[in-house]
């Protein structure tokens, strides 16, 4: 793709059945409350819409979009481009990333929610975590996968805009 080569990492059959088992988790540890999603576009949208469908709770979904990344390295810059625009005052607010990596634009959103709103609870639901990346401390309550510190791309994951349609995650040869 592009200028880079990438080969197939987790296929589609083995995603799926992580983003089941991390609504399972979601579904058990919020039996009974209302729950606001808070989803962070672009990247996001394949593993929300795959985690959605098997969400049973009473909920609502949100969505925000930021950028960090230019090409295949983070920025440690976060630009927000769509803006929150619900009341997360007293709401159990769970976070969607597609890929925690160093971990800015997660500290980021915390921060301005934070700020901003005073919710019951907040946790964090990523598709994917690279933990040898990670540079703040914020728990990842709910990991689909823990990757190493390869880019990768596929699942909403893009390289330059491309790879988002992929249906296995794929990694960079
Ligand atoms: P940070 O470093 O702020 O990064 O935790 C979070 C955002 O950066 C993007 N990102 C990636 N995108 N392949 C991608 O396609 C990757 O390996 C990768 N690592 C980080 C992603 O948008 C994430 O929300
Ligand atoms: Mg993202």
């Amino acid at each position: 793709m592009l200028d880079k080569e990438f080969k197939v990492s987790i296929p589609c059959s083995r995603v799926k059945l992580a983003v089941e088992h991390v609504a399972n988790r979601i579904n058990s540890d919020y039996t009974g409350k209302e729950v606001i999603f808070v989803a962070i576009l672009n990247g996001s949208f394949m593993f929300v819409a795959e985690l959605m469908r098997k969400i049973k709770l009473t909920c609502r979904i949100s969505f925000v979009k930021v950028a960090s990344y230019e090409g295949d390295t983070s920025g440690g810059i976060v630009r927000e481009l769509i803006g929150l625009k619900e009341d997360l005052n007293g709401k159990h607010v769970i976070l969607l990333e597609d890929i925690v990596d160093t971990g800015f634009t997660l500290d980021h959103l915390m921060r301005q929610i934070r700020t901003n709103y005073s919710p019951e609870s907040i946790a964090v639901a990523s598709l994917l975590f690279k933990p040898q990346s990670y540079r703040k401390s914020i728990p990842v309550n709910y990991v689909g996968f823990e990757v190493p510190n390869d880019f990768v791309v596929g699942w909403g994951l893009d390289y330059n805009g491309y790879g988002r349609n992929l249906e296995d995650i794929c990694i960079m040869c």
